[in-house]
């Protein structure tokens, strides 16, 4: 039997090109090789404040990019979250291995909750549901951005928690990130991660933007006053960053982009890499689309969401009756 993948984004905002080239990017090639999920997060989406009707077309919209990037639904299971309910009933199993001490040790959390009065319970317990999402499939890869290690990372503690604790059922994932592309840095400050929920729109590019303002935003992205193009992550972020979007696009290494500008300035650079990011955004904005108006994705949904439910339904009796939740059948 081929092993499992299982990736999954949230609905918080159009997809960047950060989301692109860290996770999705990958997501066709694997789905050849190997038994896939990809899901859409919808549930891990209002540990924040969400307006509901943005939220309900960016649900629909994440399927159809998923579709427009290259996810197959021949080959992969692409559902809804919150349409396949094992996740929520194994999340709060999976709270109740969790320690809050934990949970609190998590940087996306500290990051998140830094400076507010108030966060809601579900940013905190955010890290156990993804790994609900994870283990109920058996998963054996995710493949991820950089910034989910930590959260990968707590899932197999609690996957190894939990069999030591009540029986032996979650195989314990590894993640898979990419060489190039895992952290693609703001356009605007280089030395933190693009997010799509970035004030700031002209640090983020996202894969709905028109030619124009890709250039815009290209052509204004801090770099430094040296003029020369080399990558060093330390003294040199902003073009570095710039060095692992064109090697994303293109399939080139660093070595080589380095070599083709030597003795060129940076504005050849962000002209030529402004047209790379248009052109391959162009091809997948055509077909995503033709797909968010098509009732193909709902039926593509409604086929993910019947066999993710058949086997995550599996996986939750046995967490279920590891952990002695339900009734007992008494022999008469
Ligand atoms: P999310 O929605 O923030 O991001 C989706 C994917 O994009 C990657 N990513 C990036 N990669 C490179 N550079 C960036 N600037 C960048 N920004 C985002 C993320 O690493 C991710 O792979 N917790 C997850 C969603 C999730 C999940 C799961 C993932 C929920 N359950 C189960 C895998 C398996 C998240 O918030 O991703």
């Amino acid at each position: 039997m081929s092993q499992t993948i299982f990736s999954g984004i949230q609905p918080s905002g159009t997809l960047t090109i950060g989301n692109y080239l860290g996770a999705m990017k990958q997501f066709p090639e694997l789905q050849d090789e190997y038994n896939s999920y990809f899901c859409i997060v919808d549930y891990h989406a209002i540990t924040v404040p969400q307006d509901r009707l943005k939220l309900r077309n960016q649900i629909r919209s994440l399927a159809a990019m998923y579709l427009a990037c290259g996810i197959d639904p021949k080959k992969s299971t692409l559902f809804i979250q919150s349409e396949v309910t094992a996740h929520a009933e194994l999340a709060w199993m999976l709270q109740c291995v969790a320690t809050v001490g934990e949970l609190e040790r998590m940087t996306q959390y500290k990051d998140k909750s830094e400076g507010k009065e108030s966060v809601t319970a579900g940013l905190l317990t955010y890290p156990p549901l993804m790994s609900a999402d994870i283990l109920l499939y058996g998963t054996d890869i995710v493949p991820v951005g950089d910034d989910q290690k930590q959260h990968i990372e707590l899932t197999r503690n609690l996957a190894e928690r939990f069999n030591k604790r009540y029986n032996d059922i979650f195989n314990i994932p590894d993640i898979k990130v990419q060489k190039v592309g895992a952290r693609i840095m703001s356009l605007q400050n280089p030395t933190k991660k693009m997010s799509k929920s970035d004030d700031n729109h002209k640090a983020t590019i996202f894969l709905l933007d028109e030619p124009k303002q890709i250039e815009k935003k290209i052509k204004s992205a801090v770099t430094d006053s040296e003029g020369i193009i080399e990558y060093d992550k330390e003294n040199k972020p902003g073009i570095t960053n710039l060095l692992n979007i064109y090697a994303g696009f293109t399939e080139q290494t660093v070595e080589e982009i380095v070599s083709q500008y030597e003795g060129k300035g940076y504005g050849d650079f962000k002209t030529d890499l402004a047209q790379i990011v248009s052109e391959r955004i162009a091809s997948i904005q055509k077909r995503y689309y033709e797909l968010y108006e098509s009732d193909e994705l709902d039926e593509i949904l409604d086929h993910g969401r019947e066999k993710a439910n058949f086997v995550a339904s599996k996986m939750l009796n046995k967490a279920k009756k590891a952990m002695g939740i339900g009734r007992v059948h008494l022999k008469r």
